[in-house]
């Protein structure tokens, strides 16, 4: 099934390895005019869903920084993977993954000394060379460069993340967003990683999209009044012990597994939004980091993860309390003071953050989305994600009927609804085109349609067709 997606995506303009005239590079994809409305109108139910719903602000901030954050955030130091080289061909690896091959998932936890030790007991070989491998170490995964010449560059590191840059702005943020608490602030952009090994297609990139969401909070009131809209939802899990169970969030939280409530509302919120996207229910569930697993900067990290049929777990958003560490952390070393004054009470605000890949939604989408018929494939995505919403099909190219077919449209258009106007090959294939790039909704424009002002109107996924009139169009999709 990965293979025919990766094809369909290729030839329709969906997404594509980039540069590949020049051979490609592993870790960089191409979003094509069709992936690249599918990609907005993802971030677009993301950005809607905080901005409006819970009144966040949105930040841009620049893709490349100064070391100074980087140090201060403590990425310099901690934001490493262990690698290991071929000692014979020099192919580089991820350590924990090779081991994870070898005994199974969960190691990406282990400290070097103990992938060093698992490498040499279970006779672990370079799998492209059967070489030894070398020691594992540490290695970044920020690109580093220099802003500027000479002797006035600076030393400068593409983000990791977008994370640091709105929690350097907190300031104006907190004197914009009226001095009040929680206070949400969501940055969507490129991320970039330099990975030992992308792999799986878009699931790990060296440049990704992120929308992150940070709420920063009063330390005492890491809770929400809305829980309530999601607190008896089921869940499937694997908590931080590995037992693998359903419950309630309200019962988690109760129970003490999910420890903040704030935490156990984004989680929820954010299965519905996947839902909303067109990703199946059915294949994500919670996943708590274990004590020695979790980031840095965390005390308390939930992830929602995708159960793919053909590439196997994919971890889509990490909700993490990331408590006070990245304020404090940025007042040392800037000497800025963040701290706010509230009920005659002066603390830093805490961070819970909600922190969303676009890249791997998008691919998952598109997984669960994939419909094989006997007679056709098709994508069956949401009219929300849809790149196009409507396509429209003179019958044939002559007689008035393009004319006609161009007026469909342009009513389309002035009422803002993307639609997609295509006129060559049979109406079959164009069918076949709109379904591959999985529009809800054609409309065909006939010799019928000169007479009555009648368009036939085709359905995607049921394919059935009904004969409407052209003032019908808009309230009708
Ligand atoms: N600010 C916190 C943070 O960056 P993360 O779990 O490292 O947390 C958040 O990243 C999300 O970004 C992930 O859940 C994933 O969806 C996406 N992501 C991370 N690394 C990625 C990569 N190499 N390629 C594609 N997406 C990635």
């Amino acid at each position: 099934m990965y293979q025919r997606i990766l094809e369909i995506c290729k030839r329709r303009g969906i997404t594509y390895p980039s540069f590949e005239i020049y051979g490609g590079l592993s870790g960089f994809y191409d979003y094509g005019p069709v992936g690249s409305r599918i990609k907005q109108n993802i971030e677009n139910l993301i950005r809607n869903s905080y901005v409006i719903d819970e009144g966040c602000m949105e930040v841009e901030c620049p893709v490349l920084s100064p070391q100074d954050v980087w140090i201060a955030s403590g990425h310099v130091e901690n934001f490493t993977d262990k690698l290991t080289e071929c000692v014979k061909c020099g192919e580089p690896y991820r350590a924990d993954h090779l081991v994870e091959e070898t005994v199974g998932e969960g190691c990406d936890h282990m400290s070097i000394s103990e992938l060093n030790e698992n490498i040499k007991e279970l006779d672990i070989k370079c799998p492209k060379c059967g070489g030894k491998l070398d020691r594992v170490y540490d290695y970044n995964l920020m690109f580093k460069t220099y802003v500027g010449p000479g002797k006035y560059k600076v030393s400068s590191y593409l983000r990791p993340e977008t994370a640091q840059s709105t929690y350097i702005s907190f300031k104006r943020l907190w004197d914009v967003g009226r001095k009040r608490l929680p206070l949400g602030a969501i940055q969507i952009g490129h991320s970039f990683r330099n990975e030992i090994s992308p792999r799986k297609g878009m699931v790990r990139l060296r440049e990704f999209n992120q929308a992150e969401v940070q709420f920063f909070v009063d330390p005492e009131v890491k809770e929400t009044p809305r829980f309530g809209e999601v607190s008896s939802w089921e869940v499937e899990l694997r908590d931080r012990v590995d037992r693998e169970y359903k419950a309630t969030l309200e019962d988690l939280l109760d129970d003490g597994v999910i420890k903040i409530q704030l935490i156990a509302y984004f989680l929820g919120k954010s299965l519905n939004l996947f839902r909303s996207m067109g990703i199946d229910p059915k294949l994500l569930r919670l996943r708590q980091h274990k004590d020695d697993e979790r980031a840095f900067y965390s005390t308390d990290t939930w992830d929602i993860e995708y159960m793919s049929p053909s590439l196997g777990r994919i971890e889509l958003v990490g909700v993490s309390d990331r408590t006070d560490y990245d304020l404090t952390q940025h007042m040392k070393l800037s000497g800025e003071n963040m701290q706010v004054t509230r009920d005659g009470r002066k603390f830093t605000p805490h961070v819970i953050e909600v922190a969303y890949g676009i890249d791997r939604p998008f691919y998952c989408v598109i997984e669960s989305c994939f419909r094989e018929a006997e007679d056709r494939t098709f994508f069956s995505l949401p009219p929300d994600i849809a790149p196009y919403k409507v396509a429209v099909f003179p019958l044939v190219r002559k007689d008035n009927i393009p004319e006609k077919a161009r007026d469909v449209y342009s009513l389309l258009g002035g009422e803002r609804i993307m639609a997609f106007y295509d006129r060559s090959g049979s109406i079959g294939k164009r069918y076949a085109r709109a379904d591959e790039i999985g529009i809800p909704y054609c409309i065909t424009v006939d010799y019928d349609t000169l007479e009555d002002d009648t368009v036939t109107i085709r359905y995607r996924d049921s394919k059935k067709q009904e004969r409407i009139l052209i003032g019908d169009i808009i309230s009708h999709i």
